[in-house]
């Protein structure tokens, strides 16, 4: 099936005409080149889990001497984004803080405002982006980058002690978060390091009479990153971690959906018809079942055609599974090229209601370290098989299993 954008005497849109998936959503941030950058911020929508996180933090440094944190979810899932503006709330740049807090919304009289409080030149930040290095240079070197002096030359830096003078010296407080500490634990697992530097690190910021706030960003516990050593050194590592407060980030459902829904953008659809109807449906079998659910949901789900709305909800609970190993998050997924995939689905056919990615399609196109067996290519049906650049339905829709013409397939 090639692409075709011109019938005699008519024009036929295809879907890739119309549906584009949103920049904000297609690039990974990075808390240290990102981190005062006011478009960096734009277009982020903050909800309930990402509130709670924050809150539950606000109420553990409030009433507990507990300071270090790790905060643990899918990849994609938004961890990064909620670091930087936490990172921007407390921040040097008051308009950037100004932003911060606008975007995150908390109500006036929120903890989150009064232990996060900045003014003037606001908490000393410390981003750390973690890779397999040892983690004592890596959070010295972003130590003295926040201070604005040269690295340090010593073979074995004493950051802690650092961090913790800087904190007790600072009049407002230091927050250090370190992304993707797992690349830093796979080091200490590859390479022998010190994993007790941890536990030194979360406890100097619980004696410290200063304010220093720490935060590790993982995609799964600390010992499964240990997982190649002996069951020693994983209970050694699970009793460091115990150190941290963790903290899931998860996003909900229904946030998955919404979000999905802000990345699909759509110009000029074709009328919904049915397809509207079928988010209903499933929003009413949802909601049934989940009486806690958004009314909105219907909406959300409308939002993601052409994803199907079943493979609209499913896409929260898949990245949740096994997230540890499930390297594909939600949004890569929506801009991935990889064969069946939504891209592919985008260029192979026209802009009608009933084009929907369709969750029979989603289950092949999986990545094979996730499902082996349920990609292996003998197990794809016929009507799901690749044409010529495009998807070849076999006058089946792989959406919603409706008859169609096969002109455009
Ligand atoms: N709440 C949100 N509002 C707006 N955009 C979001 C939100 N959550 C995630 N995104 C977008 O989704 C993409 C992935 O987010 P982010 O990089 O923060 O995830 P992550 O959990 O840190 O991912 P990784 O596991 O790959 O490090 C980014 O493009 C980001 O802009
Ligand atoms: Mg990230």
């Amino acid at each position: 099936m090639r692409k075709q954008t011109q019938l005699v005497g008519a024009e036929k849109l295809m879907l890739s005409d119309v549906v584009t998936i949103s920049r904000q959503f297609l690039r990974s941030v990075r808390i240290d080149t990102d981190i005062g950058r006011e478009d960096a911020l734009s277009g982020y929508i903050c909800q309930g889990t990402a509130i709670s996180l924050l809150e539950s933090m606000a109420h553990q440094i409030t009433e507990t001497r507990q300071r270090a944190f790790t905060w643990t979810g899918p990849y994609g899932g938004g961890k990064s984004s909620l670091a930087l503006m936490l990172c921007s709330l407390v921040g040097a740049q008051t308009e950037i803080r100004t932003k911060a807090k606008q975007l995150l919304g908390l109500p006036e009289g929120s903890l989150v405002h009064k232990v996060f409080e900045a003014k003037g030149d606001g908490w000393l930040v410390v981003p750390v982006v973690g890779k397999r290095a040892d983690v004592a240079h890596e959070l010295s070197a972003a130590l003295a980058k926040a201070k604005s002096l040269p690295a340090s030359r010593k073979k074995q830096p004493d950051v802690v002690g650092e961090l913790v003078e800087a904190a007790e010296r600072h009049p407002q407080g230091v927050l250090v978060v370190i992304d993707e500490l797992g690349k830093l634990l796979e080091a200490s697992a590859q390479d022998g390091g010190d994993i007790y530097f941890f536990q030194e690190l979360a406890e100097a910021a619980s004696r410290c009479s200063g304010k220093l706030v720490i935060v590790g960003i993982l995609h799964q516990a600390f010992d499964a990153y240990a997982s190649r050593l002996g069951r020693q050194s994983r209970d050694e590592w699970a009793k460091v971690q115990g150190r941290f407060v963790d903290i899931p980030l998860v996003a909900a459902t229904d946030e998955v959906i919404e979000l999905v829904g802000k990345a699909i953008n759509v110009e000029n659809p074709p009328p919904l018809g049915e397809a509207s109807k079928f988010a209903d449906r499933i929003a009413t079998t949802i909601r049934t079942r989940r009486p806690g659910t958004p009314v909105t949901l219907a909406d959300s789900l409308r939002a993601c055609w052409p994803l199907h709305p079943v493979t609209a909800a499913l896409l929260g609970p898949i990245s949740r599974r096994r997230f540890g190993q499930n390297e594909r998050s939600t949004f890569g997924f929506l801009a991935s090229r990889e064969p069946l995939g939504f891209v592919e689905f985008l260029n192979g056919y026209e802009a009608q209601w009933f084009r929907m990615y369709g969750p029979a399609l989603y289950w092949y196109c999986r990545p094979r370290s996730v499902d082996q067996d349920h990609c292996a290519d003998r197990d794809v049906p016929q009507r799901l098989r690749l044409g010529r650049g495009g998807v070849d339905s076999g006058g089946l829709d792989p959406g919603c299993g409706r008859a169609t013409d096969s002109q455009g397939a």
